[in-house]
């Protein structure tokens, strides 16, 4: 079993590098199958997802190699187009090989998906726009089964902006004759990113990172190199330990912009930031102090990933802040762990008040990828030793979690006994 140690009530202090983003570069490696060529990926973050979709890759016949933080995947060669159940159970974004699988192939098959016990996590969308596009779809015994000979561009209107469906339709629509447009597309930078690579392969792909998305159908034959974009909520969880801790703490190697929302409130909570070019510099207050109504919302809202970090930190705050969760309805799971922290919240349905006081040490367990990172932050800024179990969860998204944090002068250790 791995667990952290926490000894907290350390400040923070100096500065992190900032990894790439794990939801940009699952869906980009997703979208390596599409050229049948070789596809240079850098700041390719070593998280656990990121293995699993390599192992997907090397499934469906893929030459992968990495090297520091490169990934090369040869993908000249695809002769399967499944996603075996394990691999499929271990994280839910692995869905969005469904897209580029059909897109290559002109078949697929995938079982139900698992990842974080968030919610319910349907994929109607993902299945209703492919259906558009001219995808027979089936389920058999837990598994879809997709072909589709004939994919045809058309006007998809998304009924919500789902980051994955839209990935999902996104990469499809490559492979459609005629034009597609995403109406009511998620506007994550993420997908401005997956654009910028699917372009740089030769797709004539605009609108990514807007709401209406327009792909004109032509195969992406062209060999890519692509750096991926940093990770906003790693680097937005780096932000609330600091604001929790107190100290001074620089985030290198981030996009500003992209973590503006989470800036926000960490400066209404008393904090001072500022951003140069590609660093943020956060000096905390001696104590954080109330902050004003926290709602998630699809991007460019509040992001629903960094709700649990933030929530750590307003458990440590003179002062009271309230969480409502919009986008996931099971996403308060970290709450009941915190609670064991000494920590004052108040739930009713997809709502959470919080009133700041001092925490102390526990044996917590991760209930999920962000809400781990949550008890995490809560344990540096709490008085005592803490223990954090399930470190499985925090795997999947923080790469070097505990040696960053070390660096910072948090004292952090992993033991895996
Ligand atoms: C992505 C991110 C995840 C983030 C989430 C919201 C990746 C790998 N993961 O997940 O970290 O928390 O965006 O920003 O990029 N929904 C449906 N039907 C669908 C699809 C989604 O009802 O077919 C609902 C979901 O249940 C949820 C909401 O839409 O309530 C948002 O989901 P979506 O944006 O699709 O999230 P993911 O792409 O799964």
């Amino acid at each position: 079993m791995s667990y952290y140690v926490v000894q907290g009530g350390q400040t923070l202090r100096g500065s992190v590098p900032i990894s790439g983003a794990k939801n940009s570069v699952l869906p980009i490696l997703a979208a390596t199958l599409l050229n049948g060529g070789r596809n240079v990926l850098h700041n390719c973050p070593d998280l656990r997802d990121v293995r699993s979709a390599i192992q997907i890759l090397e499934h469906l016949g893929c030459k992968v190699s990495r090297e520091g933080d490169t990934v090369t995947v040869d993908s000249t060669v695809v002769d399967r187009w499944d996603v075996p159940h394990e691999l499929m159970r271990e994280m839910r974004s692995s869905v969005i090989f469904l897209g580029p699988i059909l897109a290559r192939c002109g078949r697929a098959r995938l079982s139900l998906p698992g990842g974080c016990d968030i919610g319910q996590r349907p994929i109607d969308l993902h299945l209703s726009a492919l259906r558009k596009l001219g995808t027979v779809i089936r389920e058999q015994g837990g598994d879809i089964l997709c072909e589709a000979s004939d994919l045809q561009g058309r006007d998809i209107i998304l009924s919500f902006p789902s980051v994955g469906a839209t990935e999902n339709t996104l990469l499809t629509a490559t492979a459609c004759s005629g034009v597609t447009r995403i109406i009511n597309a998620a506007r994550e930078p993420e997908i401005a990113d997956l654009q910028e690579f699917l372009r740089k392969a030769g797709a004539l792909v605009s609108g990514g990172g807007e709401s209406v998305i327009t792909v004109s159908g032509t195969t992406p034959r062209r060999d890519v190199e692509h750096t991926i974009l940093p990770d906003r909520i790693e680097a937005a969880t780096f932000l609330c330990a600091a604001a929790a801790c107190g100290g001074e703490v620089t985030l290198t190697g981030v996009e500003p912009e992209h973590v503006g929302t989470v800036i926000q409130c960490l400066r209404d909570g008393g904090c001072a930031v500022r951003s140069a070019g590609r660093t943020i510099t956060l000096l905390a207050p001696q104590r954080l102090g109330s902050m004003p109504t926290v709602r998630t919302m699809p991007y460019p809202g509040f992001p629903t990933d960094s709700q649990a970090p933030l929530m750590a930190a307003a458990c440590t705050a003179q002062g009271s802040a309230l969480f409502i969760e919009t986008i996931f309805e099971n996403r308060f799971r970290h709450a009941a762990e915190l609670q064991r922290m000494g920590a004052d919240i108040r739930i009713s349905g997809r709502t959470a008040l919080v009133t700041g006081r001092a925490l102390h040490g526990a044996s917590v367990r991760s209930t999920d990828l962000r809400g781990g990172a949550a008890l995490v932050v809560a344990a540096l800024a709490a008085q005592g030793e803490s223990r954090v179990e399930a470190l499985t969860h925090i795997d999947r998204g923080y790469e070097h979690f505990a040696e960053k944090l070390t660096g910072l002068g948090a004292k952090i250790q992993r033991r895996d006994d």
